[in-house]
């Protein structure tokens, strides 16, 4: 928008035009600094914890019944699904049984079942058990707790891995179980644009917030997400609030709740820990970064990245999406620079690999950016702004998922020119692949109804299609 009107200014014939045109000029440049910040001013409202006795954490009735059920893909290309659940009474069976629309031939398999303790909470019997062999693009059927109280449940398997196949993935980040979670849950499940699977950004159910962490927090988010994770693959990130770690009260290990709940299919991308691997779906190739794991020269999530990234093959999965918890680019005044060094190590790969999109959290607001990178700087050279960058990513905050912490509404000032958009308001947002070229994302917050797009970008592929796509020099 504002080189157009440098254009107009330019070419003004008579010398009051001209004069006028400068004046305009020189008055824009104060107040255009490329982005928008939304003058959206949400409804105040202290943003607390649904109580415990809420209906959206309802135990299921029936001795033993299985509770939190979630699933996420389960391989590297998703004919296989992990299905996880607790039950509390006894073991009970991890058996899974699971039969295609199409088919009556019901078939099984078996997992494992495991407890944790955590300071002076015991766990239920959580069970992971990994269905293989799917079909692709079927609807399948599956029953857990085997033995006791049934529950069936369903989801559908993505398409064959391929470059023009469309998909529509969910975001969704920071998400805890206050009224704002609940809210930005609906309004993710009510979406017409329907998404059928979850890219999570990190931070799921905040019990770290409440004395000793108490887990039973854990649980009752379990519970409250499973509406929508029971019926489709939610793809996890770790974020700070996985962490769990508290000398204080004896506990040591990061990261032990988390990963004794949530399953991911690390080893099928040769990962060495659940908390970086990758996934190809659809035409999607996906790659999980931790921001709290080392990742330095060196260190196992560096030298799995480094040998991930070549094998990324763009004919096959044209679109390269990344997601991490702590955001590279944020101008909110909230984790100010927490994701510097990690920028520093990983960004010019992400250029010279052409990243499409990196999705983040841990901001309690939304923002996204331009296709900037940051990579010129030597220490000694000086040059250390970010500059517009055709093979850079959008990077796009959305940890605005409602949780208890509220939102960050303080923001830098002025609006830094790599922001595209940004806004203090909870919601999620749809990225909607078309095809090989173009994919449609747009960002919905919870004060509006289900339809409306507050934000919207339509993406063009970076390496089958990479014209400038920003909404800035479009409009
Ligand atoms: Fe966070």
């Amino acid at each position: 928008m504002c080189r157009q009107k440098v254009k107009m200014g330019l070419f003004g014939s008579s010398l009051s035009s001209s004069l006028i045109a400068v004046i305009l000029v020189l008055s824009l440049a104060v107040v255009c600094h490329g982005g928008k910040t939304s003058t959206f001013v949400r409804k105040v409202e202290k943003t607390i914890d649904m109580p415990l006795n809420s209906d959206v954490f309802k135990v299921p009735p029936g001795y033993n019944a299985p509770q939190q059920v979630h699933i996420t893909q389960g391989d590297h290309v998703g004919e296989a699904m992990i299905i996880s659940w607790v039950t509390v009474d006894e073991p009970g069976s991890s058996k899974v049984v699971f039969w295609s629309e199409n088919s009556k031939e019901k078939r099984h398999a078996k997992g494992k079942v495991s407890t944790y303790k955590y300071y002076n909470y015991k766990s239920g019997f959580i069970h992971h058990t990994t269905i293989r062999n799917l079909k692709f693009n079927t609807k399948y059927y599956y029953v857990v707790g085997i033995g006791h109280t049934t529950r069936q449940f369903w989801f559908v398997t993505p398409p064959e891995v391929g470059p023009d196949v469309p998909y529509t993935f969910g975001l969704i980040g920071d998400l805890g179980q206050s009224y704002d979670s609940n809210r930005t849950l609906t309004h993710y499940e009510l979406n017409p644009q329907k998404g059928k699977t979850v890219l999570f950004v990190g931070d799921l159910s905040y019990a770290d917030n409440y004395p000793n962490h108490d887990n039973n927090r854990w649980d009752s988010w379990g519970r409250f997400a499973e509406r929508s994770v029971a019926y489709q693959p939610w793809i996890w990130t770790a974020g700070n609030h996985e962490i769990d770690y508290e000398p204080s009260i004896g506990e040591t290990k990061p990261f032990k709740p988390y990963s004794h709940r949530y399953h991911v299919p690390f080893k099928a991308s040769n990962s060495t820990e659940p908390f970086w691997y990758s996934i190809k779906r659809a035409s999607a190739y996906i790659i999980v970064l931790s921001s709290y794991s080392a990742y330095g020269k060196y260190t196992p999530q560096y030298k799995w990245l480094e040998e991930e990234l070549p094998k990324v093959n763009r004919t096959e999965t044209p679109w390269l999406i990344v997601l991490m918890h702590s955001p590279w680019y944020n101008s909110y005044n909230y984790h100010f620079l927490e994701g510097e060094t990690m920028r520093v190590m990983y960004e010019a790969w992400f250029v010279k690999y052409k990243v499409d999109v990196v999705f983040a959290g841990h901001v309690h607001a939304y923002e996204r950016s331009e296709r900037v990178s940051n990579i010129a700087y030597n220490v000694v050279n000086g040059i250390c702004t970010p500059i517009k960058d055709q093979s850079a990513p959008v990077y796009i905050t959305i940890g605005d998922g409602g949780n208890l912490e509220g939102l960050a509404t303080n923001m830098t000032e002025p609006q830094p020119p790599y922001s595209a958009y940004r806004e203090a308001s909870f919601g999620h947002a749809i990225f909607d692949i078309k095809n090989r070229t173009h994919a449609y994302y747009s960002w919905h917050r919870n004060q509006d109804g289900y339809a409306v797009e507050a934000d919207t970008m339509w993406f063009f592929n970076r390496y089958n299609h990479p014209v400038d796509d920003s909404t800035s020099t479009q409009s």
